[in-house]
């Protein structure tokens, strides 16, 4: 137990630093999406460029997960393996999720990148997965229910045919990689806890084209793949509460007005 934590104006302004970092790792591992190019190449791109900025990658290490970066290609959800056997190509859609850990503070974002041309059912995927990624983020404001994050994103999703991931979820996070609460994509209209100022948590929405359930693999213990091998989209910020509204601490792009 011992719930949500709020944290500290210093551990926010730490938490706020690594964040930074997170999104700007995003930034720079973009060039590297190419066609022929390695998912391990562009993991090793990016751990060096964590470890340059004075971070370490929250990823390598943790509960035996090998990388510094999750890289999740087409009908991958989530924890991909970077692989020198996983070479990129036209039409991929691709997921980076980076989390670092700067000062002791963690912060946790991922994003789409796709090669060349993609399939107007892949672009549509994605659209619809960025939209449910923002409608998360407008329902956090103080008192407001957990729940009502994942009412809107499955209400979104699934309208637009689409299924939501319920198996992985987004997570309170800054001192620890993970820390309560859990942040369901497909919760209920006002239920959970509530939110009060302070509080910082991931929006991490899962979406996929087809049916909603995932395997994990056998082989290697980590990458979990849709059960009918279609494709699968995500975004994640990294979201404090302030007396307002929220603030997007991932959001480097300014894509999201502080409230
Ligand atoms: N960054 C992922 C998240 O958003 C967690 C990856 S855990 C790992 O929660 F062990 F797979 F790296
Ligand atoms: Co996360
Ligand atoms: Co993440």
């Amino acid at each position: 137990m011992g719930g949500i934590i709020i944290k500290t104006p210093e551990q926010i302004e730490g938490i706020r630093k690594s964040c930074k970092l997170a999104a700007q790792t995003l930034d720079f591992a973009a060039q590297f999406v190419q066609a022929g190019v390695s998912t391990e190449y562009i993991n090793t791109q990016i751990d060096k460029y964590i470890v340059e900025h004075s971070a370490v990658p929250a990823t390598k290490g943790y509960n035996g997960y090998p990388k510094a970066s999750c890289i999740s290609i087409n009908e991958v959800v989530c924890h991909g393996i970077p692989s020198e056997q996983v070479i990129l190509k036209e039409g991929d859609i691709i997921n980076i999720d980076v989390t670092t850990i700067l000062d002791g503070y963690y912060g946790d974002t991922s994003r789409m990148f796709w090669v060349g041309e993609i399939s107007p059912e892949a672009k549509n995927l994605i659209e619809v997965t960025h939209h449910c990624l923002y409608l998360g983020i407008q329902q956090v404001k103080p008192d407001n229910f957990f729940g009502n994050i994942g009412f809107v994103i499955n209400r979104y999703a699934t309208a637009k045919g689409l299924s939501v991931v319920y198996e992985f979820c987004g997570h309170g996070v800054g001192l620890k990689f993970h820390e309560e609460p859990q942040v369901d994509h497909t919760s209920r209209r006002n239920k959970g806890p509530k939110m009060k100022p302070g509080m910082i948590f991931t929006i991490e929405p899962m979406i996929n084209q087809g049916r909603a359930a995932t395997r994990v693999d056998r082989a290697d213990g980590w990458t979990a793949r849709t059960i009918d091998n279609k494709l699968s989209a995500q975004f994640e910020h990294t979201v404090l509460v302030t007396a307002g509204g929220f603030e997007v601490l991932t959001d480097i792009h300014n894509e999201y007005a502080v409230t």
